[in-house]
């Protein structure tokens, strides 16, 4: 599976690098805009915290195929590599054919619905990004459809991958990938979480006490 970090926190890419299993890390343009630091600026430096060896994610801004198509090229002149997130719009769909066609992979992404994610799929996209919380947030069922989206692609688009994104707790991404999910991507507190329980460190300190009567030291 690939594990992605959602966040332009530099720093935290590259604590976290030495930590964890790391594929990338994915951006969307309200990280960027909280960092305040423009994407010709960011997106070197989280490929260096990477130590160039993670998938960097962005987004276009334009709200047309042509204007998302020119976007596109503009994040890939900062990081040739960069896999650029299209919006699954019309208009983005549009993109997505494009840029496929022009051999620049591309992730559907504000995907709220398995049909929707599918089409981006259909059109080229090499991956494609459900909003599991914002789809809770909405009275819906963001694992469903994740379980649905993950389906329709081993059936019918089997070359495109989930990744799973908008997670609020670790559970959430547990069951993403328990419906199979090939990549999630995980704020920066999720991740957290997965290592930093209040349970674990009072186990810990348990281990040390009891080691400190016996033998009067907590060293081996
Ligand atoms: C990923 O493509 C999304 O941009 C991101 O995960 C959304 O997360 P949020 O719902 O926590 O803002």
């Amino acid at each position: 599976m690939e594990l992605y970090l959602d966040t332009s926190d530099v720093a935290a890419v590259k604590r976290l690098a030495r930590i964890f299993p790391l594929a990338g890390v994915t951006t969307n343009p309200s990280i960027v805009a909280a960092g305040k630091t423009p994407v010709e600026v960011l997106l070197p430096q989280l490929y260096d915290a990477l130590d160039g060896k993670g998938r960097l994610f962005a987004q276009v801004m334009a709200n047309t195929a042509e204007g998302m198509v020119a976007d596109a090229h503009k994040l890939r002149a900062i990081i040739p590599d960069l896999v650029v997130k299209v919006p699954v719009t019309a208009e983005g769909l549009a993109a997505i054919k494009c840029l496929k066609a022009e051999g620049i992979p591309t992730l559907g992404t504000a995907v709220y619905g398995a049909g929707q994610g599918l089409l981006s799929a259909l059109a080229g996209a090499e991956y494609v990004a459900p909003y599991v919380n914002r789809v809770d947030a909405q009275g819906g069922d963001g694992i469903q459809t994740v379980n649905d989206l993950q389906r329709l692609l081993s059936l019918h688009a089997p070359g495109a991958k989930v990744l799973a994104a908008s997670f609020k707790t670790p559970r959430q991404a547990l069951e993403c990938l328990l419906a199979g999910c090939e990549s999630i991507t995980l704020p920066l507190d999720v991740a957290q979480q997965f290592i930093a329980a209040p349970a674990v460190d009072a186990a810990i300190a348990k281990f040390e006490q009891d080691w400190q009567t016996a033998f009067g030291r907590t060293s081996i």
